[in-house]
């Protein structure tokens, strides 16, 4: 399956994605977390991108569909994957067709995270991730067994640096301006699965089974 997640941030498209990708054996490619690894490791890219994450805002389109062409042709990339956060303007979606289409292949399915714009704050200023293996975790909806330390390998968990209600503002105003007309740009395909997605992360899960068996 090539599967392709839109949401507002703290949707749940990171939360939803390991599920996914465990069940349909795809690759998950999140530019969010390709990025913050980037900075992480001050390469030149990570250099570019980093004050204009800070701020909420989107990076070049050049640079994010760069990362994406390089990520698509490795091989455990052919049977199938996952976009997270990706396409995100209506210029990185027609890039993503002309990739696909030099394959002969397209994108069976986008799951819209559909949510209402007052529960994020909430959702965002409450996440801790373990960066290294891409767990999300909530201090209230989803809270690991020791505050502050992955369930599983027992490392600190850390916050993101732009989620703070400030920098949720701006990264709401480029999801509405920049990233809803990509939906409509789908729905032209009909491969849009509009997914509630305020409701609790298992029946969430449940949605996005319902909509990728039909
Ligand atoms: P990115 O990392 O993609 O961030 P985002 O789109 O803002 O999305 P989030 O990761 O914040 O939300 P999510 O939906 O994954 O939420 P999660 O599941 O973790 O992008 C960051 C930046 O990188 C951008 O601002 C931009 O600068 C740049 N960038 C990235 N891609 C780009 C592109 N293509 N073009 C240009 N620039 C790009 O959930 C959030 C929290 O809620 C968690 O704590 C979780 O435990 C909890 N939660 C999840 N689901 C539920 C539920 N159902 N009920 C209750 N709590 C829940
Ligand atoms: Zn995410």
């Amino acid at each position: 399956k090539r599967l392709i997640l839109i949401g507002p941030p703290g949707s749940g498209k990171g939360t939803q994605s390991p599920i996914i990708k465990d069940e349909y054996c795809l690759c998950h490619l999140a530019t969010g977390d390709m990025l913050r690894a980037a900075v992480a490791a001050k390469t030149p890219l990570g250099i570019k991108a980093k004050e204009t994450m800070d701020k909420g805002e989107l990076v070049s389109d050049d640079l994010v569909v760069g990362i994406i062409d390089e990520a698509l042709k490795k091989p455990s990339c052919q049977k199938g994957f996952i976009l997270d956060g990706f396409p995100r303007t209506v210029v990185q979606a027609q890039k993503l067709d002309e990739m696909l289409g030099k394959c002969g292949v397209k994108v069976d399915k986008v799951l819209n995270f559909a949510i209402d714009d007052a529960i994020l704050e909430e959702r965002i200023t409450g996440r801790w991730i373990h960066p290294a293996s891409g767990r999300t975790y909530h201090t209230k909806f989803a809270p690991p067994k020791v505050p502050g330390v992955d369930d599983v390998s027992g490392e600190p968990l850390i916050q993101r640096k732009d989620d703070t209600a400030a920098v949720l503002k701006s990264r709401l105003e480029a999801f509405h301006k920049q990233t809803e007309p990509v939906i409509d740009y789908y729905k032209k395909g009909s491969i849009v699965a509009n997914l509630p997605a305020e409701k609790p992360p298992k029946d969430v899960t449940a949605e996005v089974q319902k909509a990728l068996s039909s």
